[in-house]
This record gives structure tokens, sequence and C-alpha cells, in this order.
């Protein structure tokens, strides 16, 4: 078979040492592929006015499959004062460009699972009946609809008079806010499809048949935000009747749900949401298996097979110059067997979490955050271990 080409994007910050250390692992478990970088993110942005330039997205449309280290996103003001000063003039917005990969791509479907690895020290714990101490076993993936919702940027400040007198026709608008300014009115709309809503929805019920997880729970809020939660959770009733009558049907709140998480974690499997509640709650469960440093991700878009695949954690700048690198390059890591998943190599994705699980348990290597120290220069001297230290553990495994 002729071999891959993968688009490694590295991003900011930090995520160039779990990247490239990721890349030792996938190597070390005999995945062969070439690696092209693609630029993406601050230093383009503040150099060219574009973190996403075309001609990344050129490189992924050829090579399909990318691996993202991490971003930094900056609100619109701290993004402008950062441009180059030749730049300021022209009138450019800044808008992240994971998004705008998203949305470029129709990467609609991102996964994240949220597993617990059995020894991992920052298990989420709670107290059972009296002196109990008891370590429920989490096994959730979160389905997050990732390109619309409150991500799909149709938003205004201060909006045109069309726009202000479409919004005069509702009633609920001319009752809550008929009296304000416009001038004081600010707009963020959350637009949800059929089309897209149905594909988050069957990915999920589709994922909860092929790994035998018993319920599917809807975690949106159609108790008062009627139209777009309203119309998800009435389209899961639908295909849960017509195409998956044996697995259960749930319906949390997200609010609810974040109250939840720490009471009976272990109940839920797999978990569907709109865009900015996936987002919460899939930060929420990773909170509960050790948080960012095991939170991975895959988003992708079934029909074209362009995925890109990340960890969720951000680009924590303060640690990026660190002379050694001392972040947990675990979550970059299951990215990437995602990723293997992804382009019918299970096998190598498997024998990687078995390196990954027996690291974990065996408890002799671990990086700073396991070990609840705060990230600081000199943890590594104190007994974590490096980034590149934990990389090398996982390949010794191997
Ligand atoms: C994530 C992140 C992104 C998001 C940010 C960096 C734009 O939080 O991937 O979960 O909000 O989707
Ligand atoms: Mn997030």
């Amino acid at each position: 078979m002729a071999k891959r080409t993968i688009v490694s994007l590295p991003g900011d910050g930090i995520g160039r040492a779990v990247l490239e250390e990721t890349i030792r692992v996938l190597d070390a478990a005999g995945f062969e592929a070439d690696y092209i970088e693609g630029d993406i993110g601050w230093e383009f942005w503040k150099e060219e006015g574009n973190p996403l330039p075309q001609r990344t997205i050129d490189l992924l449309e050829k090579h399909k499959i990318g691996l993202f280290g991490a971003i930094t996103s900056k609100p619109k003001d701290a993004a402008f004062d950062e441009l180059s000063d030749s730049l300021k003039e022209k009138g450019l917005v800044y808008s992240s460009p994971i998004v705008g990969l998203r949305q470029h791509f129709g990467l609609d479907i991102c996964m994240r699972p949220c597993h617990s690895y059995k020894g991992n020290p920052l298990n989420f714990i709670r107290r059972g009946k009296g002196d109990d101490i008891e370590e429920p076993e989490v096994d959730v993936v979160i389905f997050r609809q990732n390109t619309e919702g409150l991500y799909g940027g149709v938003e205004w400040s201060n909006p045109g008079q069309q726009v202000y007198d479409a919004l005069m026709t509702h009633p609920k608008f001319v009752s809550n806010f008929g009296e304000t300014p416009k001038e004081e009115v600010s707009v963020s709309t959350r637009i949800f499809t059929k089309k897209a809503t149905s594909r988050i929805l069957k990915a999920a019920f589709e994922h909860a048949k092929n790994f035998g997880y018993k319920s599917v729970t809807v975690c949106e809020k159609p108790n008062v935000i009627r139209e777009t939660s309203g119309m998800m959770y009435k389209m899961a009733q639908q295909m849960q009747k017509a195409d998956y009558p044996d697995i259960e049907l749930w319906n949390t709140n997200i609010d609810a749900q974040m109250m939840w998480l720490t009471k009976n974690p272990e109940d839920y499997g797999v978990i569907v949401a709109g865009n900015m509640f996936g987002d919460i709650v899939s930060d929420g469960f990773a909170g509960l298996i050790g948080g960012l440093g095991f939170a991975c991700s895959a988003q992708f878009n079934p029909d074209s097979g362009v995925g890109v695949f990340e960890p969720t954690h951000g680009s924590a700048p303060k640690y990026a110059d660190y002379e050694t690198s001392i972040v947990n390059p675990i979550a970059m890591v299951e990215s990437a067997c995602m990723m293997l998943d992804f382009i019918d190599e299970k096998e190598k994705a498997t024998k990687i979490r078995k390196a990954v699980a027996e690291v974990i348990s065996e408890g002799k290597v671990r990086t700073y955050d396991m070990m609840k120290m705060r990230g600081k220069a000199d943890v590594v001297e104190n007994g974590a271990a490096s980034t590149t230290e934990m990389a090398d553990a996982i390949i010794a495994k191997l």
C-alpha cells in the first residue's frame, strides 16, 4: 500500500511538543507515513492576518488527514492589538482557525471519548455509603455537532436595519427587547438544520450499536430552547423508534447533566449534543478522567473522508518556552489513535492504547499533572516525567 501523507498542524504553544512526541509513538507502532507540516495559528494571524492560510487548506484538501496540536484563541480586540502594524488598516477580524477548518471541510461529526484508565491518580473518586470511597468507571463518548448552532458565526452587534426589522416581527423580540435601542443589541444565532442534526444523531446511535452501549443521551435544553433543542430531541425519538429500538434514548438538560456529572457518571454511555453544549459537556466528562491531559477528539466529514484529530486542551503558552516540555502528551497520542481508527489502522491504534494503559497502571512514569504538581519548569527535577519521557515510556511498551 502506498505510504500515507499526514498533514501535521502543530499550531501554537505546546502543540508542537505533543505532536512531535506523538509522531515518535506512531513510528514506534509501525505506522508508516510522511508528514507535511501545515501553517496554522497565531503566528500566521500576526504576520499574514490569517491564522488559516489557503495553502494549509489546500494541503488538507489533498491529503485529507490532519493531526492537530493546539491553538491559541483570543477575543476580537486582543487579537487586533497583536496584528502586525502593516495589517492593522485592512479591517481584518480574527476568527478561530480550528472553527474555520471545521466549517470549511464540513467536519460536522466530533467525537470525544472519555474513559477512565485504571490506576490514573487523576480519576474522579467520590464518597459512597459510610466511609466508602468509590471510583466509578467512566466510559462515555460525546458526539458533538461541530459546525452549526452558536458556532455558526451568524451574529451582529447593532444589527443592520433589515435584520432588526426581521427581529421585530417576532412577538418575543418586541416584548423582551423592543424598547432597547438598536445600537445596544447584540445577537448570536443558534441555527440547527435537520440534515446536520440527523447526521450527528445517526453517528451517535451507530456508535452505541457497534460498541455495545446501552443508551444514547441527548443533552440539550428542550424545555427552554424549544426550536433547536426541541428539534434534536424529537428527531432522536423518531430515529430511535425506527432504527435503534434496542438502544435506550435518554434526555438530560445540560445544566442538570453538569450537576449529575459527579453523581452517576458511570450510568452514561453515548451522549449527543449541539455544538456549544457538546463543548461544555465534553470538558465536564474529561474532568472526571484526568482533565485535559487525557481529552482527545476526532472531527470528520464521513462523506469526503477529511478528518482532523486533536487533543482538546489549549496551547498553554506559559509552558511553551520551557527548555524541557512538561505537558502530558497522552491526549495527543489518544487523538492519533482515533486517526488510526479512522483510516483503518485499528490494530496499531489498539496496540498504542494498550501501551498507554500499561504505563498509566504501572505508575512509574507520570507527568506533573498526574503527580498533582503545579506546572512549573522545575517539575522534572522533582520527579515528574517530561513530555519526551512519557512518550519514551509508551514506546518502551510497544
Ligand atoms: C474545543 C475548543 C474550541 C471550541 C475553541 C478553541 C474554539 O474549546 O475544541 O473544545 O470551542 O470548540
Ligand atoms: Mn472546548
